[in-house]
Formats: structure tokens, C-alpha cells, sequence
């Protein structure tokens, strides 16, 4: 006969009793960081739900802005900025906030504030919502330095002093990845439950892979060491397997991807973009904390 528990997951690790867990290796936490992690879980949980309705509840389309860099904001880009705004300032935990969304940092009122800095992607990926492809959001978490004056500084950080990491796909299923400075997890919402359930504990990257992923409708703008490197990945000269080409054009589908099959995503500098399109502080610096984290490496070219 059928054990319950081999159909039912019974003992289930959510993505609080993780936080928790983790929590005690530092006894002197007083909870903080779970705090502000179950508010960024909310924050997801909402865009997990607005998305999987967007058709319906016409949350498709432009919402009429520009944002700081120029780009046609669109109504979900908006909408998910608002939630996490509002989850971020709510959680009394942080006190400078920077989003893609918003052309200056928000400094939390000094009655709610807390001693964490987030910066933030609220909708990674908006080219992909209104086809309905996997799109995700973006954050990383630093501990403020001075809590009596608190200026930009806090934000400017190194990417490897962030405290936290993270990312939430909204793909076929929703999966959020985790790191604290200890590893990698991912969890997946359950959506019968509300809750994000540990699936893939102490995630590694593959330490080879068959994929590159890179958006070659740039190619013509390289420069000379780039597109010789993504030459030899399609013609390669030492008898290998050409390798495979996967480009969603959502970095947080791509770097999932990478981090769980294996291989290389990298968005170089060319001549439209100097330093490469994708942000430093909310897309760049969290990702590459988890691809470190997991093992990997990130580099700049
Ligand atoms: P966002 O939707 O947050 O503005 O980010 C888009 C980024 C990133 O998700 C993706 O890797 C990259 O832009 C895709 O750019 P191309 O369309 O130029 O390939
Ligand atoms: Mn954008
Ligand atoms: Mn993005
Ligand atoms: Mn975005």
C-alpha cells in the first residue's frame, strides 16, 4: 500500500523555516532579515498572482511612462515596483531602497526604518509579459554602514559585501532562489498552500555545460575577443560539440537556466551599450553573488 509520504511531500521546508533555520547559526539575530525576507516573499507571491492573470485583468501593455533608462514602462513593471515599494518600506527593516522603476532612491521614513539597503529588479524581463514567456524579479540585500546619516553611500556597496540574494521566476512553475551567503536554494510556490517549498536544496552550477545564451543580434557591435569567443562555441576547433544557443531575453530565466543545466549567459559591452546593458546593482551584483555562490564565476569580458 501507498505510504502517504511517497505521493505527499510531509515535512515541508518552507522558505521561513529555511530563513529561520539559517537565522540560528547567528545567534545574536534577533530576526531582521526574516522579516524582510518574508516581506519580499509577499511581494513575489502578489507578481506570481498578477502575472498568471495579466491577460485577464489587462495588466498587458504600456503603462504610458518612461523609466530612468529610457525604456516604456509597462503596466506590470509598475504595478510590481508599487508591491514591493510598499512590502519593503511595510517590513520597518530597511531604510534606502533602489529600484529600476523609480529615478531616485527612496529613503525609508526614519519611523520605519531598519538597518537593510534593497535594490531591486520588480519586474525583470518586461519584453517577454505580454507573450506570456517566463519573466522574474531581482534583489539584493546590504547591511546599512551608518544608520545616523544615511546617504546613497549605503547603495554604492561592493556587490560582494551584499548580505542576501535573490531571484523569483514567474515560469511554468514559480521558483524562488535564495542565498544568504551560505549556498544556494530555490524553492517553488505552492500555490494550493501560499507557500514556497524547498525543491532544490544547495543548488550547484554543472561544472560544464552545453549551453550558451547571448542575444547574437548584437554581433555585428562586439568587439574582436567576444565574437571569437561565440565563434568557437558554434565552430569549435579542439573536436568538441558545437554547443547549444538558448536566448529568452529574460536574464532571470537565462541565469536559472545556467545555474541549474550548466553553461555560460553573458549580455558584453558593444558599441550601443559601452558597458553592457544590464544594470550593476540590481540585475549584475545579485546575479553574480548567486552564480558565485553556486560555484560559478561572473566576470566583466
Ligand atoms: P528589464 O525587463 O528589467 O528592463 O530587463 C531586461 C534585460 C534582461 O532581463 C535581459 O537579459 C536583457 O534585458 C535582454 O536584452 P535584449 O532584449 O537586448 O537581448
Ligand atoms: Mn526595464
Ligand atoms: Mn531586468
Ligand atoms: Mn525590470
Amino acid at each position: 500500500m501507498d505510504h502517504a509520504a511517497d505521493t505527499f511531500r510531509t515535512d515541508l521546508m518552507t522558505i521561513t523555516r529555511h530563513v529561520l533555520n539559517e537565522q540560528s547559526r547567528h545567534p545574536e539575530s534577533r530576526g531582521d532579515l526574516t522579516i524582510l525576507l518574508s516581506h519580499i516573499v509577499l511581494g513575489c507571491k502578489f507578481v506570481a498572482s498578477a502575472v498568471n492573470k495579466a491577460g485577464l485583468a489587462k495588466l498587458t501593455g504600456l503603462a504610458g511612462e518612461t523609466n530612468v533608462q529610457g525604456e516604456e514602462q509597462k503596466k506590470l513593471d509598475v504595478l510590481s515596483n508599487e508591491v514591493f515599494v510598499n512590502a519593503l518600506v511595510s517590513s520597518g527593516r530597511t531604510c534606502v531602497l533602489v529600484s529600476e522603476e523609480d529615478e531616485k532612491a527612496t529613503f525609508v521614513d526614519p519611523k520605519l526604518r531598519g538597518k537593510y539597503c534593497v535594490c531591486f529588479d520588480p519586474l525583470d524581463g518586461s519584453s517577454n509579459i505580454d507573450c506570456g514567456v517566463s519573466i522574474g524579479t531581482i534583489f539584493g540585500i546590504y547591511m546599512i554602514k551608518n544608520q545616523d546619516t544615511v546617504t546613497l553611500e549605503e547603495v554604492l556597496q561592493p556587490g560582494k559585501d551584499m548580505i542576501a540574494a535573490g531571484y523569483c521566476m514567474y515560469g511554468s512553475s514559480c521558483t524562488l532562489v535564495l542565498s544568504t551567503g551560505n549556498g544556494v536554494n530555490g524553492f517553488t510556490l505552492d500555490p494550493s498552500l501560499g507557500e514556497f517549498i524547498m525543491t532544490h536544496p544547495d543548488i550547484k552550477i554543472p561544472p560544464k555545460g552545453k549551453i550558451y545564451s547571448v542575444n547574437e543580434g548584437n554581433a555585428k557591435n562586439w568587439d574582436t575577443p567576444t565574437a571569437k569567443y561565440v565563434e568557437k562555441c558554434k565552430y569549435p576547433t579542439d573536436g568538441s560539440s558545437p554547443k547549444s544557443l538558448r536566448y529568452i531575453g529574460s536574464m532571470v530565466a537565462d541565469v536559472h537556466r545556467t545555474l541549474l543545466y550548466g553553461g555560460i549567459f553573458l549580455y558584453p559591452a558593444d558599441k550601443k551599450s559601452p558597458s553592457g546593458k544590464l544594470r550593476v546593482m540590481y540585475e549584475v551584483f545579485p546575479m553574480s553573488f548567486l552564480m558565485e555562490e553556486a560555484g560559478g564565476q561572473s566576470f566583466t569580458g
